[in-house]
């Protein structure tokens, strides 16, 4: 990659301003100082430094949010807070996006990277890559409400989701449930309630696929996924 390209992409200036800061001779690769905006790097094997600070490089980010709520899952908004203004500005120069949405007053795992491939592959609704929530209910959940979930319950729009696998924390004039699909439809876990007569009254996802969200996270705290968790994510198949 050009290095004047790699410095552009990790914020270091516009292409213009990238270019003045190789002539002024603060950047170097390997110990011997770079002018040229064309010289070529590589990234994974080449040290490049920056008035003596090394610059790390990588083309992906992968971050878990635990999302407050009261900010949309968006990357840009003219009324609202996104989850991308959240992040730092080191974080915010690599153009990461939600990996799906969860309502503005949903709390919990939210994936964000710039992979788009990852992203498409986990959202892929042939994938059926299974999300599990955390909800407190209105009212009493039921037995009826389990087997109704487990057959599929019908939507105010007349679709049947797929099955729901229903479990019930403590039930009780408000019962807390944890909830797992494998659809992404929108408002999906408040509807699917809805459907059964009764209403969501606080919601957090804890789950994706084989990623749990990170309870040492406070609302609105993020920390970049570890290897391990990016390779876990990247071999995931649903069987
Ligand atoms: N289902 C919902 O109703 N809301 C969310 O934010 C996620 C799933």
């Amino acid at each position: 990659m050009r290095i004047d390209k790699m410095l552009a992409n990790l914020g270091y200036g516009s292409r213009k301003e990238v270019k003045q800061l190789l002539k002024s001779g603060a950047v170097k690769v390997d110990d011997a100082v770079v002018k040229d905006a064309k010289q070529h790097v590589n990234p994974e094997t080449e040290i490049v430094t920056l008035n003596g600070e090394i610059i790390e490089y990588k083309e992906f980010i992968y971050l878990m949010m635990n999302k407050p709520p009261g900010v949309l899952s968006a990357t840009e908004d003219n009324n609202d807070e996104t989850v991308i203004d959240l992040l730092e500005l080191e974080d915010q120069v690599y153009e990461p996006f939600p990996v799906g949405r969860l309502d503005k007053d949903t709390e919990g795992l939210l994936l964000i990277t710039n992979d788009g491939q990852l992203a498409h592959r986990l959202l892929s609704p042939k994938k059926h890559v299974p999300k599990t929530y955390f909800a407190v209910i209105d009212q009493e959940v039921t037995i009826e409400d389990v087997k109704a979930f487990a057959q599929g319950v019908v939507l105010d729009d007349g679709y049947k989701t797929k099955p729901g696998d229903l479990k019930i924390l403590k039930s009780g004039i408000r019962s807390d449930i944890e909830l797992t699909i494998t659809e992404g439809k929108f408002h999906q876990v408040k509807r699917m309630f809805q459907a059964v007569g009764k209403r969501v009254v606080y919601l957090q996802r804890i789950s994706m696929g084989p990623l749990a969200l990170d309870e040492t996270l406070e609302l609105g705290e993020y920390r970049e996924l570890t290897d391990e968790e990016v390779e876990l994510l990247k071999e995931y198949q649903v069987k």
